[in-house]
């Protein structure tokens, strides 16, 4: 992409942030605190946009991620909220299943991506107008079919995917050329980052996100925050030039 197709599409991105601060407040934005999440902090805070952050601290995050709360800080003086799960859920699930029971099978991974991300999401999501998140079309099989701006009827309001057309390369020219700090796992071949023991680094040519749930088929590999029409994924060939 040259540099004037470039500067449009962040206009774009801008515009979007800006209609949902203006349109949709209370408005909030959930950062995983990986690189896309980078891009969409520094246009927020950097424009001081009235969109407040947070993070689903799981409990089982890499340092390095939770690393990048202080570089938040140290760069844009912003707190990002954390919203952590119930002690109780968590407690019952590791007695009686194990702590790393997610191994077993898709629905204790599930299970486990429940308690630590989508009820606290819930808990995020309460009394909003709408939610912004990070996520890319050119990301997996399952957002293939990914629009900027989405009904979510899981949580009765409208979700905004403002990076929905960006390319990985758009998001790491963002960050380089605006000195966006980032989440130092990305120069050890995380390209796509969740929980540390749900995360692992990928080989060169392998698709971003075949470190994520590595054990499991690429279309269950979604934790269940992103829910569109009550189905948790949308399958649509991949364009080849996505
Ligand atoms: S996931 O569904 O597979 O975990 P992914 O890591 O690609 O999602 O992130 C997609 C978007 O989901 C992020 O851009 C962010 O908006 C949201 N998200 C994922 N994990 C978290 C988290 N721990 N806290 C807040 N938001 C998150
Ligand atoms: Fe649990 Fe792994 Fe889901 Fe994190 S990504 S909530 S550790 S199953």
């Amino acid at each position: 992409m040259n540099e004037a197709d470039f500067a449009a599409l962040v206009a774009a991105t801008k515009e979007t942030l800006q209609r949902v601060a203006d349109q949709f407040a209370p408005a909030v934005f959930a950062s995983s605190l990986a690189a896309e999440d980078m891009v969409l902090t520094d246009m927020i805070l950097r424009d001081k946009l009235p969109i407040s952050i947070f993070t689903l601290e799981t409990g089982r995050l890499h340092a390095e991620t939770l690393s990048v709360l202080d570089r938040i800080k140290e760069t844009y003086d912003y707190e990002v909220e954390l919203y952590r799960p119930q002690p109780e859920a968590v407690e019952a699930y590791v007695q009686q299943n194990g702590l790393n029971a997610f191994y077993e099978s898709v629905d204790m991974r599930k299970e486990c991506c429940r308690i630590r991300k989508v009820e606290p999401l819930n808990r995020a999501l309460a009394g909003k107008h709408a939610w912004v998140t990070g996520q890319r079309r050119a990301q997996s099989t399952t957002r293939a079919a990914l629009d900027v701006q989405e009904q979510d009827d899981a949580h009765a309001m409208t979700k905004f995917n403002p990076l929905a057309d960006w390319s990985e390369e758009d998001v790491w020219h963002y960050i380089r050329s605006n000195h966006v700090p980032y989440n130092s796992l990305h120069d050890k071949g995380y390209p796509s980052i969740g929980c540390e023991p749900c995360t692992r680094a990928i080989q060169p040519g392998e698709d971003v996100r075949a470190g994520r749930w590595w054990w499991e088929n690429p279309e269950s590999k979604e934790c269940g925050l992103h829910v569109v029409d009550g189905k948790l994924i949308r399958i649509k060939p991949v364009a080849t030039n996505a």
